[in-house]
């Protein structure tokens, strides 16, 4: 079925960031089942030892690179070696997110080292990664962003500061890069990750954040990743400068 094919990846080279766990690693994986080669990049050696396995486990070609996103001489090499050994990517996920506990809070609570931060690796992080892929022959950018990048939440002003950013860029990306290459974003709403262990070990918040959310119920890292492929394959072809809503209907209301 023709419309099916669009959405192959096959004879792709992805990039994933934040792939050694949660999300990310979903991505990847998912990237990966739809055909493509698929480097995860992350700071965590031995998840990302893993996620390389994994990702070879469903077909794909990959490479073992630990990378910090806020360290340009680590981005640098990360993609002159994927360019090297595999080809220059031709698909960018940014997924690389953080949310620590010294950056929640009141504005007056927040550390401004936990502002600085988050701002790096979740809205920096992403701008480096793009901007050094798009000196190459990326044709597809999907940033991981957030309904935080859509809508206030109330004591997480650095992570909101950063994924408003996020979908900024995509939106100034898409115009730069258009018609060569196409930049989108996903916006999920709460998925139980390491990332939101804490939210989900606090029950009166977690009973608060699902009665937020129309289908009442937290997202598995799956259900990001499909969004995710759909917008890096040619399935999203005439999509571009986007932010995909994946949010349990959470910015519906
Ligand atoms: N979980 C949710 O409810 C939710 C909702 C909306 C949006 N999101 C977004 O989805 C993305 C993934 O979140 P998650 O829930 O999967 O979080 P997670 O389980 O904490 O995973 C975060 C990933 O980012 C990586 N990372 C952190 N700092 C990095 C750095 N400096 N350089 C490279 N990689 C780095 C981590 O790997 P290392 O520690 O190995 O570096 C890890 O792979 C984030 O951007 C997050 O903001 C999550």
């Amino acid at each position: 079925m023709a419309v099916l094919d669009a959405f192959d990846c096959s004879g792709r080279t992805a990039v994933v960031t934040g792939a050694s766990r949660g999300i990310g690693r979903a991505i990847a994986l998912s990237l990966a089942e739809a055909g493509a080669d698929v480097v995860p990049a992350a700071r965590s050696e031995e998840s990302l030892e893993t996620v390389v396995g994994e990702i070879e486990d469903r077909g794909g070609d990959s490479l073992f690179q630990p990378t910090d996103v806020t360290d340009e001489a680590d981005v640098e090499t990360l993609f002159e070696r994927v360019g090297e050994e595999m080809g220059s990517p031709d698909v960018l996920v940014n997924n690389a997110g953080i949310n620590p506990g010294d950056a929640l809070g009141t504005p007056e609570a927040v550390a401004m080292e936990g502002y600085d931060r988050t701002l790096d690796v979740n809205l920096r992080g992403a701008f480096l990664c793009a901007r050094i892929a798009g000196e190459g022959s990326v044709e597809s950018v999907v940033n991981v962003a957030s309904v935080g990048g859509l809508v206030g939440l109330p004591r997480q002003h650095p992570y909101v500061a950063s994924k408003h950013g996020l979908v900024g860029i995509t939106k100034s990306m898409a115009i730069d890069w258009a018609p060569e290459v196409r930049v989108n974003a996903v916006a999920p709403g709460y998925v139980a990750t390491e990332l939101t262990k804490e939210a989900m070990e606090n029950e009166g918040l977690k009973e608060s954040l699902l009665s937020r959310t129309p289908l009442e119920r937290f997202a598995d890292p799956e259900e990001i990743a499909a969004p995710v492929v759909f917008l890096a394959s040619d399935a999203a072809s005439y999509v571009t400068g986007a932010c995909l809503g994946v949010d349990g209907g959470w910015t519906a209301r």
